[in-house]
């Protein structure tokens, strides 16, 4: 029999993404659970769904996301981010197969690794979140480490699809609709397709099976550091779409979660450990672009 890999949020960003993967694994089976088969706001159904499917690696890429309401709805963020992110690592500890969850660079305050400014954080650097959401992702990696020590947690940051909703799509279609738009410069990080993620967690799933126990904490983003505006110039150019792009400072575009100014990471320990090729940005993006016109975008 094949091993079966368990991949939540199958509607979303990156589980979508791995679902148009999947097809390229033949040695692996896969489900892809929705909501409907496992909803993470019923944490008591969490051992059900486990005893039922006997996953033989189980990749969590569900999350509650909204980052500006995860200020008000604490409760609701808390329990899918945090609490049945730790049910679930209990649930493959009992069945001793490895758990892997995505979580954030928003972990970060933005004052750079170590407070040393514009520093790229590394997997061991101090987290310490500004925001609730970053603070729920924060708790659901102490708990998943707490509960299993076959986790591998993998923090990745402003993730993009072509499925789902993100600031490349929206971009896209602002530079449709209007001549000129404002973008944030002041904040700095770096972009990841779903795409390269989705693969990436793949070939940790073929390298754990090959006998590597590097079990912990690791980052996965595209290669380069840029802030939110030079990132729709980037789009702006690729696309040759007519509108201006004017950068804009943080307190001119207000939101209820404070974002942290740098949340640049240092991939390189996913490399050494996983073998996994990091990407850059702005090849992953012309890419995207590029397969956009191909097919058109839901
Ligand atoms: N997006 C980013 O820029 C970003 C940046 C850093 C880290 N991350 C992390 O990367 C991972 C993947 O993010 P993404 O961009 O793919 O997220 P996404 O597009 O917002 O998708 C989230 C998925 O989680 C599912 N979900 C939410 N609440 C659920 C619940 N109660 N039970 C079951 N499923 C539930 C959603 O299901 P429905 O479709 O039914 O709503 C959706 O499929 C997450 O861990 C996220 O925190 C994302």
């Amino acid at each position: 029999m094949k091993p079966l890999v368990v991949v939540t949020g199958v509607n979303g960003q990156l589980g979508w993404e791995l679902q148009q993967l999947a097809s390229a694994f033949t040695s692996y089976d896969f489900l892809f659970a929705n909501r409907d088969m496992l909803d993470l706001e019923d944490t008591d159904m969490i051992p059900f769904f486990f005893e039922k499917n006997k996953p033989d690696y189980f990749i969590n890429c569900a999350a509650y996301t909204a980052v500006d309401k995860a200020e008000t709805e604490k409760g609701k963020a808390f329990l899918i981010n945090a609490l049945s992110v730790g049910e679930m690592a209990k649930q493959c500890a009992i069945l001793d197969i490895p758990f892997i969850t995505i979580s954030t660079d928003y972990v970060f305050n933005g004052n750079g690794a170590d407070g040393i400014d514009k520093m790229p954080y590394l997997p061991n650097s101090s987290i310490d979140p500004i925001n609730y959401y970053g603070l729920s992702k924060a708790e659901g990696e102490l708990l998943a480490k707490k509960y299993h020590a076959k986790t591998i947690i993998v923090r990745t940051s402003w993730v993009y699809s072509s499925h789902g909703n993100n600031f490349v799509k929206t971009m896209l279609r602002l530079m449709k609709e209007r001549p000129a738009i404002n973008v944030v410069v002041d904040q700095f990080g770096s972009p990841t397709y779903a795409g390269d993620l989705a693969s990436a967690l793949m070939q940790i799933v073929m390298a754990l099976e090959s006998g590597n126990t590097h079990y912990g904490t690791y980052h996965y983003s595209n290669t380069g550091i840029i802030s939110w505006y030079e990132f729709a110039v980037a789009i702006q150019q690729k696309t040759g779409l007519p509108c201006l792009v004017n950068p804009i400072p943080t307190d001119q575009y207000p939101t209820p979660a404070k974002r942290p100014v740098y949340s640049a990471m240092d991939s390189s320990t996913i490399t050494a450990d996983f073998g996994i090729k990091l990407h850059d940005w702005k090849e992953s993006l012309t890419k995207f672009i590029e397969s956009r016109l191909v097919t058109p975008i839901t």
